[in-house]
């Protein structure tokens, strides 16, 4: 399938609704969108590879125009993979803007040829971050409307086996 195609990086530990979000607005520019899962993130995932993809697989079952890939390495050595210089990423507030700015210009730096394109969310997800997420779910919180249904039983799980495990 041709056209134009995006990477949308991340660790998704888990997807939320603002990333989903973005995704949605991406697919109004771009043709095609492959999210890519990083595979080993710096912090302790709470979710494998595999069940973090596996979980954007489901939201977005019977739209071709979404892949879900996992990468390891350097972010532009796997756009070059996909043959793309496209990169999405999305912004919530300026307190992203500082990591932000430093990584598309690294990656700048690293490849001349991509260029990272910055995607508002809803301001309704605003303050919504994956770590929030989880940091929620473990305390007992309710993630409905945070993201979708799957991973929020997905969360539920994970959160019961983790007290378990603890007593
Ligand atoms: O969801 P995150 O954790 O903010 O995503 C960060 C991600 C995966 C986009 C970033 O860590 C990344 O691109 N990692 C791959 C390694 C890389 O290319 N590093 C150089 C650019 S800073």
């Amino acid at each position: 399938m041709m056209g134009r195609l995006a990477i949308y990086p991340g660790s998704f530990d888990p997807i939320t609704n603002g990333h989903v979000d973005i995704i949605e607005r991406g697919l109004m520019v771009f043709d095609r969108i492959i999210v890519a899962v990083l595979e080993n993130p710096k912090k302790d995932p709470l979710f494998t590879t595999k069940e973090r993809m596996r979980m954007i697989q489901d939201i977005f079952a019977g739209q071709k125009e979404v892949e879900v890939r996992s990468f390891d390495g350097l972010l532009v050595d796997f756009a070059r993979a996909q043959r793309t210089n496209i990169v999405v990423r999305g912004l919530r507030a300026i307190s992203d803007f500082e990591y932000e700015f430093q990584m598309a210009l690294m990656n700048r730096n690293l490849d001349p040829g991509i260029e990272t394109f910055f995607m508002m969310p809803n301001v309704k997800y605003s303050f919504l971050s994956s770590n929030m997420v989880r940091e929620v779910a473990s305390l007992g919180g309710p993630v409905e409307g945070l993201v979708p249904e799957v991973v929020a039983r997905k969360l539920r799980a994970r959160v019961k086996i983790r007290k378990r495990a603890k007593t």
